[in-house]
């Protein structure tokens, strides 16, 4: 169960409430995602108590423009607690829009030493993006929202006495998690290297242009950023062109360099657009890389309907069925078996939250793992790839947020 608004949160829910009076009278528009967090929400919302799921306010410090696209939020805690996250990880962010509390994941970017003790995350606003378009746009110093996570396991674990060797690849807004991931590992890893290789369109739109070549300065010999523009200013000595499989072979090649032979084998974590991360498969693939050394996020759901699990062989093929009909599922465990009706298409998430059922989820795109409900009876098609290891699926887990029943189908909710 979420605490109650302590005196220093009530204060600031105040001075906002003193602020939008002020931005009235002065006819400035109004942040319209202002979040407040009373637990009779948290009641209403139906969220458990798992510390996963229990929304937490922060606040924003800072707004950072990093490109025409895209902002950088510093956030704090206002109680002065600090954030527990592992870099790569994400947090969900909850922001009311017309009425609706709307969930949607972002990178933390900052790395485990913030001295704040706050976290940053960065956000590039996607074409009609609801939420990106409305951060990028409005949020101000002094805003609330509500997060939950910090979750994800694309993740790296700094240790002192570890001699990685770091190769990070990422496009676009994709250079989020990876940002962390550097930072932390180059000053938590004397002995480590970190070498990253960056797609972008054009100069302007990359983001942490300036703090990636201070990095590279602070750390000079340990960290080296390779740049690659589909289009670029005159001079440029950097890659040129969009990254095809050939081209991103030879970048990769190119980026091996001098390579000390004493470090561990590459480890290589990928984040970008769905193109550049097939794109980068191939290229590892062609130079020979375990699976088990290749680590992806994906920012946006698959969508597509590839891994068809039932109760009886979950995880396994289930045949060419489809969830274009509706079906009965039956919600058991917190669900207390109510049966509702998921439509056609609709996911089990979807459905369960359509009929006021309290089903406990966080990003809704397949990447945390909080909406895992285990597969009694029926079969379901899953949206690959996810979140949900080898062992999680023999166990008979599906994660309610990617998957759509098949048949008539029975979970059980934790
Ligand atoms: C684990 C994870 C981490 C993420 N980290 C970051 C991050 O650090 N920074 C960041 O900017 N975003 C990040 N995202 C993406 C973010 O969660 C939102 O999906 C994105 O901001 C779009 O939300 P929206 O409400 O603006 O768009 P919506 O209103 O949901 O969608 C508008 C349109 O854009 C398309 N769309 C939605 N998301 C994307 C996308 N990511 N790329 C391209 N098209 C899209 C939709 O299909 C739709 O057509 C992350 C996503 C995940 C799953
Ligand atoms: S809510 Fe995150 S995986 Fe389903």
């Amino acid at each position: 169960m979420a605490p109650w608004p302590s005196v220093s949160a009530r204060l600031d829910t105040f001075r906002r409430d003193l602020s939008t009076v002020a931005n009235d009278v002065l006819g400035r528009p109004r942040t319209s995602f202002e979040w407040r967090v009373p637990l009779a929400r948290h009641l209403a919302m139906g969220l458990p108590r798992r510390a996963l799921l229990t929304p937490r306010t922060v606040r924003i410090e800072r707004v950072i423009r990093e490109t025409e696209e895209a902002v950088t939020l510093h956030l704090v805690d206002p109680e002065g607690s600090p954030f527990v996250f592992l870099p790569g990880q994400f947090l969900t962010l909850l922001v009311e829009l017309e009425g609706e509390t709307l969930r949607r994941a972002y990178s933390i970017c900052s790395g485990l030493d913030e001295p704040t003790g706050g976290v940053a995350v960065t956000v590039k606003r996607v074409p009609n993006g609801r939420v990106s378009s409305l951060l990028v746009t409005q949020a101000r110093p002094g805003d609330l929202l509500g997060v939950l996570g910090p979750s994800g396991n694309f993740t790296v674990s700094p240790d002192a006495a570890r001699r990685r060797d770091l190769v990070l690849i990422g496009g676009g807004s994709g250079i989020t998690p990876l940002f962390s991931m550097a930072q932390s590992v180059l000053a938590r890893e004397p002995a480590s290297t970190v070498r990253l290789l960056f797609a972008n369109r054009s100069w302007d739109e990359i983001i942490f242009r300036a703090a990636l070549e201070s990095l590279e300065e602070t750390y000079s010999g340990r960290f080296t950023v390779r740049h690659v523009l589909e289009s670029a200013p005159e001079g440029w000595q950097g890659g040129l062109g969009r990254l095809d499989v050939e081209g991103c072979t030879a970048e990769l090649e190119g980026l091996a360099g001098a390579i000390d032979e004493t470090l561990e084998p590459p480890e290589f974590f990928v984040c970008g657009p769905e193109g550049l991360m097939a794109v980068v498969r191939d290229a590892l693939r062609a130079l020979r890389v375990p699976a088990s050394r290749i680590h992806e996020e994906r920012f946006a759901s698959p969508g597509q309907l590839t891994s068809p699990a039932s109760s009886s062989s979950p995880g396994q093929s289930a045949g060419s069925t489809t969830a274009s009909a509706p079906q009965p599922l039956t919600l058991g465990g917190r669900g207390q078996g109510r049966t509702v009706v998921a439509s056609a298409g609709q996911t089990l998430l979807e459905a369960g939250l359509g009929a006021g059922v309290a089903m406990p989820f966080s990003c809704a795109v397949g990447g945390c793992g909080a909406c895992k409900v285990r597969l009694v009876l029926g079969s379901v098609e899953m949206e690959e790839p996810n979140c949900l290891s080898s062992e999680e699926r023999a166990r008979g887990f599906v994660l309610a947020c990617a998957s759509r029943a098949t048949s008539a189908v029975t979970v059980e909710v934790p």
